[in-house]
C-alpha cells in the first residue's frame, strides 16, 4: 500500500518499536525477570531479601509485595507482573509471590508454544479455559471454616506467618491476630464481614516480640501534656476538640499602646480570663478527658492539671476520627458549641509507660468493634517485619471468615489442579489442549519452588506428589522441613480458599494480556532501561492490533 519506492513514516523519529515475536518475546523475558527475583523467597523456606532504597534505608523481607513495591521497574510488561502483586495483596493481603511466579510460568510455558508456531489466540483461548476449570477444581478441593473455630482460624494465621522471621513467635502472634479480627468481624445478612481498617496498628520498639498484645481500645501514642495530670481516669467523659485552646496572636502588627501600669495589668487579666473560661466550659460539660488535635497554652494546662482533667494535644488527626469512631465523640471545632451529647465515653483511660515513652490507653470503648494491636520487637526493622507479618495474618483469617472456605498449602492443591486439568484437556481435544496441558503444568511451579527453596530435588518431588493425588490424596502437599510428601491437612497448613483463586486469576489474567500483546510501539521520552523499551504511557500497552505493517 506503500506510494512508489518511498515509506510512509507515520511515527515521530526516534519511536522504538518491538514487533511480533520480538514484541512477545522481550516482554515475556522482562516478565519473567521479574518472577525470578522473587522465587527464591517462596515458601517457609525461602530465602529473605534486603532491599536498599535510594536513602539508603534498609529493608529486609520476604513478603513479594513489598520486595516488588520496593524495587524500581522500568519495563512496561515488567510493571504488569508488579500490578499483579499489588492486586493480590489488595484482595487477600497473601499469595502475592504465588500470583508472580505463577504468572512468569504460564509465559515460559507459552514461549515455548510460541516457538513451536502455536498462535498466541490459541494459547490464551487455551489458557482462560483452564483457569476457569482450574477455579472449579479448586472449589472442589475446599473445606469449610467457621469462625467459632478458633483453632482453624490461628492456623491458618500461622501458614501465612510461616515464611516470615517472626516464625519463633507465630503462635502469639496468630492469638493476636484471631483475636482482633474475630472481634472486628460484623454478621449482615447471614454472612460475615471484616473491615481491618477498625484494627488499630501502633508499633513501639524495644521489648519482645512475645509482648505484642491485642488491645480493646485505641492507643494514642501521647502523654498528658502536664505532669499534674491524672494518670488513670475510669468512667471517662471524653472530649475530642480540634480547636487550639490559647489565645491567638494578631496576624497583623497590632500595636498596643499601654500608657500606665494598670493597663498592663488589665490586659494581661483579660487573656487569663479568657483562658481560664475555656477551661470552664470543658469542667461545665463534664468531660474529664481531652484530646487536642491542636496546641494547648500554658496556663490551660494548668488550669486543667487543676480540675483533675486529662489532656493530650497535637493528636493526629487519624486518631482523633478512630476516637470518635470508638468512644462515639464528635469532633468538636469550637468551644462555644460544646454540647453534653458531644462527650464520648470510654471505662478506661490510662497512661502507660512502654519503654520509656508513655501511651493512652483507652479501653472499655462504647463501640466494642474498636480495637488495636500494640506490636513490639527488640528494633525498628523487626517490628516492621512484624508489622507485615500481622498484616497477612490478620487478612488471611479475615477473608476466611468472610468466605467460610479454605485450602490446603504446601503445593497439595496446584498439584491437585494440574492432574485433573490434564484429565480435563483430553477432553476438550484440538489446539487448546497443548495450551491447557501447559497451564496444568504452570501450577506445578508452586510446589517445584518450595522444593528448589528448601534445597530438595523438584522432579523428585513432583513424582511423588502426582502419585499421591493419583491415588486420591487430594491434600499431599510438601513437607518442607522433612523433605517429603505429606498431608497438609495433619500438617494444619492451610490457606483461605480466596487466596489460590486470586492467585490463579490475576496470574492468569496477566499472562494473557502480555501474550496478546505483539507490538511495544515507545515514545522517544522513555527512560529505555535495559535496552528496552521504557515508559509507556500507563505502562499499557493495549490489545494485539498496533498500527499495521509499513512496507
Ligand atoms: N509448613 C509449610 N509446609 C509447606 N508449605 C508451606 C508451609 N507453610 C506455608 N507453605 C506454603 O508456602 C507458600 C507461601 O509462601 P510465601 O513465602 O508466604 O509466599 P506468598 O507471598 O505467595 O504468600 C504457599 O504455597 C504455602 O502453602
Ligand atoms: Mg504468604
Amino acid at each position: 500500500m506503500g506510494m512508489g519506492q518511498q515509506p510512509i513514516l507515520i511515527l515521530r523519529e526516534g519511536t522504538k518499536r518491538d514487533k511480533g515475536k520480538d514484541a512477545q518475546y522481550n516482554n515475556i523475558q522482562a516478565a519473567r525477570a521479574i518472577a525470578d527475583a522473587v522465587r527464591s523467597t517462596l515458601g517457609p523456606r525461602g530465602m529473605d531479601k534486603m532491599l536498599v532504597d535510594s536513602m539508603g534505608d534498609v529493608t529486609i523481607t520476604n513478603d513479594g509485595v513489598t520486595i516488588l513495591k520496593e524495587i524500581d521497574v522500568e519495563h512496561p510488561a515488567a510493571k504488569m507482573l508488579v500490578e499483579v502483586a499489588k492486586t493480590q495483596d489488595e484482595e487477600c493481603g497473601d499469595g502475592t509471590t504465588t500470583a508472580v511466579i505463577l504468572a512468569g510460568e504460564l509465559l515460559k510455558k507459552a514461549t515455548d508454544l510460541v516457538e513451536a508456531n502455536v498462535h498466541p489466540t490459541i494459547i490464551t483461548a487455551g489458557y482462560r479455559m483452564a483457569a476457569t476449570k482450574a477455579l472449579e477444581i479448586l472449589e472442589t478441593v475446599a473445606e469449610p471454616v467457621d469462625i467459632k473455630d478458633r483453632e482453624t482460624l490461628r492456623k491458618i494465621a500461622m501458614t501465612a506467618m510461616m515464611s516470615k522471621s517472626v516464625s519463633g513467635s507465630r503462635e502469639h502472634m496468630a492469638d493476636v491476630a484471631v483475636d482482633a479480627v474475630v472481634k472486628v468481624a460484623e454478621k449482615t445478612d447471614g454472612h460475615y464481614v471484616v473491615d481491618l481498617d477498625n484494627i488499630q496498628v501502633v508499633k513501639k520498639h524495644g521489648g519482645s516480640m512475645d509482648d505484642t498484645e491485642m488491645i480493646e481500645g485505641i492507643i494514642v501514642d501521647k502523654e498528658p501534656v502536664h505532669p499534674a495530670m491524672p494518670k488513670k481516669l475510669e468512667k471517662a467523659k471524653i472530649l475530642l476538640l480540634d480547636a487550639a485552646m490559647e489565645i491567638k496572636k494578631t496576624e497583623i502588627d497590632a500595636k498596643i499602646e499601654i500608657t500606665d501600669p494598670s493597663q498592663m495589668q488589665a490586659f494581661l487579666h483579660e487573656e487569663e480570663r479568657m483562658l481560664r473560661d475555656m477551661v470552664e466550659k470543658i469542667k461545665k460539660s463534664g468531660a474529664n478527658v481531652v484530646f487536642c488535635q491542636k496546641g494547648i497554652d500554658d496556663l490551660v494546662q494548668h488550669f486543667l492539671a487543676k480540675e483533675q482533667v486529662y489532656a493530650a494535644r497535637r493528636v493526629k488527626k487519624s486518631d482523633m476520627e478512630k476516637l470518635s469512631k470508638a468512644t462515639g465523640a464528635n469532633i468538636v471545632t469550637k468551644l462555644d458549641e460544646l454540647e453534653v451529647d458531644d462527650l464520648g465515653k470510654a471505662d478506661l483511660v490510662e497512661v502507660k509507660k512502654i519503654q520509656d515513652e508513655e501511651m493512652t490507653f483507652v479501653t472499655g470503648c462504647k463501640n466494642a468493634k474498636a480495637v488495636s494491636i500494640l506490636i513490639r520487637g527488640g528494633t525498628e526493622h523487626v517490628v516492621d517485619e512484624i508489622e507485615r507479618s500481622l498484616e497477612d495474618a490478620n487478612s488471611v483469617v479475615a477473608i476466611a471468615i468472610e468466605d467460610e472456605k479454605m485450602i490446603t498449602g504446601g503445593g497439595s492443591s496446584a498439584v491437585e489442579i494440574a492432574l485433573r486439568l490434564r484429565e480435563y484437556s483430553a477432553s476438550v481435544g484440538g489446539r487448546e489442549q497443548i495450551a491447557i496441558d501447559a497451564f496444568a503444568s504452570a501450577m506445578e511451579v508452586v510446589p517445584t519452588a518450595l522444593a528448589e527453596n528448601a534445597g530438595l530435588d523438584p522432579i523428585d518431588i513432583l513424582i511423588d506428589m502426582r502419585k499421591a493425588h493419583k491415588n486420591g490424596k487430594m491434600h499431599a502437599g510438601l513437607n518442607v522441613f522433612e523433605g517429603k510428601v505429606d498431608d497438609m491437612f495433619k500438617l494444619n497448613v492451610l490457606e483461605p480458599f480466596r487466596v489460590g483463586k486470586q492467585a490463579i486469576n490475576s496470574a492468569t489474567d496477566a499472562a494473557v494480556m502480555i501474550l496478546r500483546i505483539d507490538d511495544v510501539i515507545a515514545s522517544k521520552g522513555g527512560h529505555g532501561g535495559g535496552g528496552m523499551p521504557g515508559g509507556m504511557p500507563g505502562g499499557m500497552p493495549g490489545g494485539g492490533e498496533g498500527l499495521g505493517d509499513m512496507d
